[in-house]
């Protein structure tokens, strides 16, 4: 098999994770998450998102967050930004990446940002012309490549396409959402293959939501294909306001503990991150989502 020697994970908690969230949490309490992320070795954390308050409430203190996270070094922040304004709102709060969303169906484009796929890319051209100008690296999402709320089935020759879209406007890494948590490992190895002939191997991520306890299988095989880099949300925090019913992500300390297994290295202590996940869950008042968590609580009790 083709495993990676080490994988890169992108900790999406603090946006993918509390976008979704129906409390509303601090922006100290945010802060304070990523602060944690990051003590627990994490290097990518996705802090917040520069989207529109009506359209998502939860993120309408992103400059306050960005404002009081201390930054550490070797570490990377990048937020969220679905059109130019977004782009120079997070530059003006000290953004070094930002991250563009397209989808990869018509009707959840509509949806999560008002527009179709197409007009979603055109509106990208400008941010990535002032980041490329202001220094700032892109990462680019795909949503709903392994099925749509509102279409269902999505080709995968429908995902490589936008994917190869991303990539050739510069976006350094395309990360390819499971946005609904249904998808299953050989479909998930299907669409890798379509992205694959157009991408290279190294650009390519996955994000996968665990709605249908998948997302773990869905990481192996795409291990199985070389791919090293993940999405995942500490606590299996969140869901997608424009994709009801789906859960949150998979939960880092689930992916670090396959990982750990399999001797493949993430430099993520998991003992601190399940401090963190074990923290934050009891901050949201609820027990975390993930397996790893749960029965470190249950072997404590
Ligand atoms: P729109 O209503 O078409 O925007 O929304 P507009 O350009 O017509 O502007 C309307 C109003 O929004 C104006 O304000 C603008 O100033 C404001 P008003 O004059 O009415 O007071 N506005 C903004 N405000 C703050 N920041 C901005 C911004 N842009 C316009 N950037 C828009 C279009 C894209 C803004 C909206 O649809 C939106 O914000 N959508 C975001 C949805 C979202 O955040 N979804 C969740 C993240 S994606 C996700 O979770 C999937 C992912 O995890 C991968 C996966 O799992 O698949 C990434
Ligand atoms: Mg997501």
């Amino acid at each position: 098999m083709n495993y990676p020697a080490s994988v890169k994970i992108v900790e999406v908690g603090p946006r993918d994770g509390l976008q979704n969230e129906k409390q509303s949490v601090a922006a100290a309490t945010k802060i304070e998450l990523i602060a944690r992320l990051g003590s627990a070795g994490l290097r990518a954390i996705e802090a917040t998102s520069f989207v529109s308050p009506k359209w998502v409430p939860q993120m309408a203190d992103a400059a306050e967050v960005m404002a009081g996270i201390a930054r550490l070094p070797g570490v990377s922040y990048p937020v969220l930004t679905p059109n130019l304004q977004g782009f120079q709102a997070a530059l003006a709060a000290g953004a070094q990446e930002v991250a563009v969303f397209a989808a990869a169906s018509e009707s959840f484009s509509r949806r999560n940002i008002n527009c179709s796929i197409a007009e979603s890319l055109d509106r990208f051209l400008p941010v990535m012309q002032g980041a490329r100008a202001a220094g700032v690296k892109v990462r680019g999402y795909v949503s709903c490549v392994l099925g749509c709320p509102y279409e269902g089935e999505i080709a995968p020759h429908a995902v490589a396409d936008v994917a190869a879209r991303l990539f050739a406007m510069g976006c350094y890494e395309v990360s390819l959402g499971d946005t609904l948590g249904t998808g299953t490992p050989l479909k998930t190895q299907r669409m890798l293959g379509a992205v694959l002939e157009r991408l290279p191997l190294e650009r390519v991520a996955g994000h996968y939501h665990d709605t249908y306890g998948m997302a773990v299988a869905n990481i192996y095989a795409s291990l199985q294909m070389g791919v090293a880099t993940f999405d995942a949300s500490v606590a299996g925090l969140g869901g997608c306001p424009y994709a009801r019913g789906a859960s949150g992500n998979v939960a880092t300390e689930d992916v670090v503990y396959l990982l750990e297994g399999m001797g493949i290295s993430s430099g993520v202590d998991l003992a601190r991150l399940l401090d963190c996940a074990a923290w934050i869950s009891a901050v949201l008042g609820r027990r975390p989502a993930s397996r790893v968590g749960q029965a470190r609580c249950a072997a404590m009790a």
